[in-house]
């Protein structure tokens, strides 16, 4: 393959010539962030804001939250307690039926990347749903970590529409973080309708499940990857992160996260890098926008403002 210099301007270079033409793309919550979704582990994301003593919960299961805050979207955790769960997702998942955050310019750019026949494929943690916004084409689009547009059953994988999820949250789930006046002080279970079961929620997943298969048939094209675009993820969630390991040895991977991330997985930054470009201390958005003017597509973004 013919060697890309590694840079911004290299990959831009390479992208137009042709001599990069299989791009996939691995995003995570830093990706949405510009949208206004908090992340998971930066300050103020999901997991450092998290208050345990204001969640409807054990003194144990409290302690626990303390000692590491993803037990909120453990799998035995929820089996054993909902509400850590869906009281800590609730404004995330009523945001989301009021379509509250749209999609930034970094979903826009998968999507002008589809436009350019260059998209193979976007591997995204993210629930949130955005990248789909932009109309790219669903099938290119891998779920990994679930997404919240469905709502079942986690024990017996009865469905229940999510609008009627969405009501049943806004009334039956308290509001911890005291945003919505209408919540109730309380919250009380929401039952499967098929096994009743207060197990329903949206079809994300859960640590401790499996990914959906989905996620194992399709990294299996990564062997063709030209480019593998990883954008706003810290890389230390697994199976996820290993798809920086099953791209080709000559693959470039470009990583836009405002830190540097990855390294125990192989990812060099600075002079002892082979293949590994780092956009810089720079927003995703930013990034994406400097590959824009590089590429020339400035009109496509043009054409997006006036939607
Ligand atoms: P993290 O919160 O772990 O990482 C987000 C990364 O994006 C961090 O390295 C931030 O520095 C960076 N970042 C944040 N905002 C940015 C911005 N505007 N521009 C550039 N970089 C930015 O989120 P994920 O890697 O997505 O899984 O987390 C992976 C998984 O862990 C999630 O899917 C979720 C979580 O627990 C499950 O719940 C199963």
């Amino acid at each position: 393959k013919p060697r890309v210099s590694l840079d911004l301007a290299g990959i831009a270079e390479s992208l137009k010539s042709g001599a990069i033409k299989s791009v996939y793309v691995l995003t995570g919550a830093g990706a949405s962030t510009g949208a206004g979704i908090p992340d998971f582990r930066s300050p103020g994301g999901m997991y450092d804001s998290l208050r345990p003593e204001l969640i409807t919960a054990t003194k144990a299961e409290r302690k626990r939250m303390r000692r590491d805050p993803i037990n909120v979207v453990m799998k035995d955790m929820f089996f054993q307690n909902q509400f850590p769960y869906l009281e800590v997702r609730r404004p995330f998942i009523l945001g989301t039926q009021q379509q509250q955050w749209k999609a930034t310019l970094s979903h826009w750019f998968m999507r002008f990347l589809e436009e350019e026949a260059l998209l193979k494929r976007v591997f995204t943690q993210n629930i949130d749903g955005l990248d789909y916004q932009t109309g790219i084409s669903k099938e290119l689009v891998t779920n990994v970590h679930g997404s919240l547009a469905r709502v079942s059953c986690e024990g017996c994988g009865e469905e229940m529409p999510f609008d009627d999820f969405c009501a049943k949250v806004r009334t039956n789930v308290k509001d911890i973080y005291k945003t919505d006046p209408s919540a109730p002080a309380e919250s009380s279970n929401i039952n499967c309708p098929r096994c009743n079961r207060p197990l329903v929620k949206p079809n994300t997943v859960l640590f401790g499940s499996s990914l959906p298969t989905e996620f194992f048939e399709q990294t299996a094209d990564l062997e063709q990857a030209d480019l593998l675009i990883v954008a706003g993820t810290s890389l230390v969630v697994s199976p996820a992160n290993a798809v920086v390991q099953m791209v080709p040895r000559d693959c470039v991977r470009l990583i836009v996260n405002k830190e540097t991330v990855g390294q125990d997985l192989g990812i060099q930054y600075g002079k002892g890098a082979t293949r590994d470009v780092w956009a810089g201390e720079i927003s995703c958005d930013e990034a994406f926008l400097e590959l824009i003017k590089l590429l020339g597509w400035q009109d496509k973004v043009r054409k997006i403002r006036h939607l």
